[in-house]
């Protein structure tokens, strides 16, 4: 009795909504039993995806984005052994989210997966690591600590430099011309509104469509090699699944437990002061790249910060629709093994070359250079300003709203270095140019947007205005 009621239920929501016939159809299929353990990422970064949206949601629960309120909540969160393994948990799984779609790419390449039918998860994983990568970047900002701030500002700064579009660009990512309060929000927005949606749509529905596709469609997408030995999708290749899933959940549940999450000190203009970024190990890269010359230089920085990323990314979008040859053993591909290979290579040979760089160059033994910069003595010619530039200067000093950073004499933010007296620190105009079109150059790891579109006597206007201040 209580049985067929039950039944009756069941029935009452298939018949509404087809529920169990679409969850059937979700767990057809066979998967080619060679390499089928390769075969888990996807699922794990669906699991992955799930942990992040419930960590996130609870961890949204007691956070404000505003620079005045968000560092003390990350330190409320930390202060709390509950919230704080929640925050383990979304940092790490962020890690191995990028981590797992990164592989899971990986072997679609290499396994030849994005022919046929194929093509559309192909595109759907690109995407996905694209926007997991874009969410990493948004979220490192929201707990306003130093190095949030900073590398908000290299990113901020880096987008800048693209041609054309760069300072709209800027402003676009920054929410106004400064890195400022109204950029926290804005990230904020990204990270819980606009990326997850963006992710929802761009990724989430087409590949459920395409499981849910009629039946029928399965023999069409049967491989070349049909022979090769198949497991059933549901239970066995689910099973697999599980493991993999179940282990890398008990992986960053590990890090979130017995590590520290990592956390610097707040903000401020005098914690930002001198402070050097790292490069998170997702950018490192990129981040070489840019280091490298030609690339080190603010108008070629794009080739290396849009053009090749992008190049590359427009070439594995399009590469279902390029390599159309039936053939998926990896001896038979060797273009594709070649290729595949050398970006791999190039990868990890620029994030290598990214951390030998960031050891603290050897040159600079401890007191010789804080000394060199700090206490250079009044410049002889100390007179000797061109007060129109100056007085332009100062003009553009508000316009390009400076002040949203810097402390003039009590005026304006701290977030930024005070100027108060920095011709005297500072004397070199040259030197001002030149750290206002590429800070980075002038100063490692420095969050300062830079002002390369200005004019070459904008520049110098802003210099002059600067070394008048003693
Ligand atoms: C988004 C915040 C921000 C804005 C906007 C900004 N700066 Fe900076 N600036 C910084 C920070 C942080 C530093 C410290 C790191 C460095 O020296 O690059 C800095 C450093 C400087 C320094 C070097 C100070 C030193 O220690 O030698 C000068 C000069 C300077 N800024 C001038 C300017 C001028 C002029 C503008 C406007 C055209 C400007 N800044 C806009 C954040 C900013």
């Amino acid at each position: 009795m209580k049985r067929s009621r039950r039944l009756s239920h069941i029935h009452w929501l298939e018949e509404r909504t087809g529920l169990l016939t679409l969850t059937a159809r979700l767990l057809e299929g066979r998967v080619e039993r060679r390499g089928a353990w390769l075969r888990t990422t996807g699922m794990t970064c669906f699991i992955l995806l799930l942990i992040m949206a419930v960590t996130g949601a609870i961890l949204g629960l007691f956070y404000t984005p505003s620079p005045d309120s968000a560092y003390k909540d990350i330190l409320a969160l930390e202060a709390n052994p509950m919230t704080r393994f929640l925050r383990g948990l979304h940092h790490w799984g962020a890690a191995a989210l990028i981590l797992f779609s990164l592989l899971t790419i990986v072997r679609m390449f290499f396994g030849a997966e994005y022919r046929r039918r194929g093509d559309l998860p192909w595109i759907a994983s690109i995407l996905f690591f694209i926007l997991v990568l874009k969410l990493q970047l948004t979220g490192h900002l929201l707990p306003w600590d130093t190095s949030a701030v900073a590398t908000a500002g290299i990113e901020a700064g880096i987008a800048g430099n693209v041609w054309v579009v760069g300072p709209y660009l800027q402003r676009f990512l920054l929410g106004g011309p400064l890195l400022n309060a109204d950029t926290l929000t804005r990230w904020y927005g990204f990270h819980v509104l606009l990326l997850p949606a963006a992710l929802l749509l761009l990724v989430g529905l087409p590949l459920l469509a395409s499981r849910l596709r009629p039946v029928g469609a399965q023999e069409e997408t049967a491989e070349p090699d049909a022979a090769a030995p198949t497991d059933p999708y549901y239970p066995t290749h689910m099973a697999r699944e599980m493991v993999v899933a179940a282990g890398v959940f008990l992986a960053i549940a590990a890090l979130a437990h017995f590590t520290r999450t990592p956390l610097e000190q707040e903000a401020t203009a005098e914690n930002l002061q001198g402070y050097v970024a790292r490069a998170e190990w997702y950018v490192m890269p990129l981040h070489a790249l840019i280091e490298i010359p030609p690339f080190n230089n603010a108008a070629l920085e794009p080739i290396a910060s849009v053009l090749l990323p992008g190049a590359l990314i427009t070439a594995l979008i399009l590469l279902p629709f390029l390599d159309r040859s039936p053939e998926r053993r990896l001896r038979r591909r060797p273009f594709a093994l070649i290729a595949g290979v050398l970006t791999l290579t190039a990868a990890i040979a620029l994030s290598v070359y990214s951390l030998w760089k960031e050891q603290p160059p050897a040159s600079a033994p401890s007191g010789s250079s804080p000394a060199g910069q700090q206490a250079a003595p009044p410049p002889a010619d100390a007179g000797g300003l061109n007060l129109e530039r100056v007085a332009q200067g100062k003009q553009l000093y508000e316009a390009q709203g400076c002040g949203g950073c810097h402390r003039i004499a009590g005026q304006g933010s701290q977030m930024g270095t005070d100027l108060t007296a920095i011709g005297r620190r500072r004397p070199d105009r040259e030197w001002h140019i030149a750290h206002l079109v590429d800070p980075k150059t002038k100063i490692p790891g420095s969050p300062m947007p830079t002002y390369a579109h200005l004019k070459r006597e904008e520049l110098e206007a802003l210099a002059e205005y600067l070394v008048s201040l003693r």
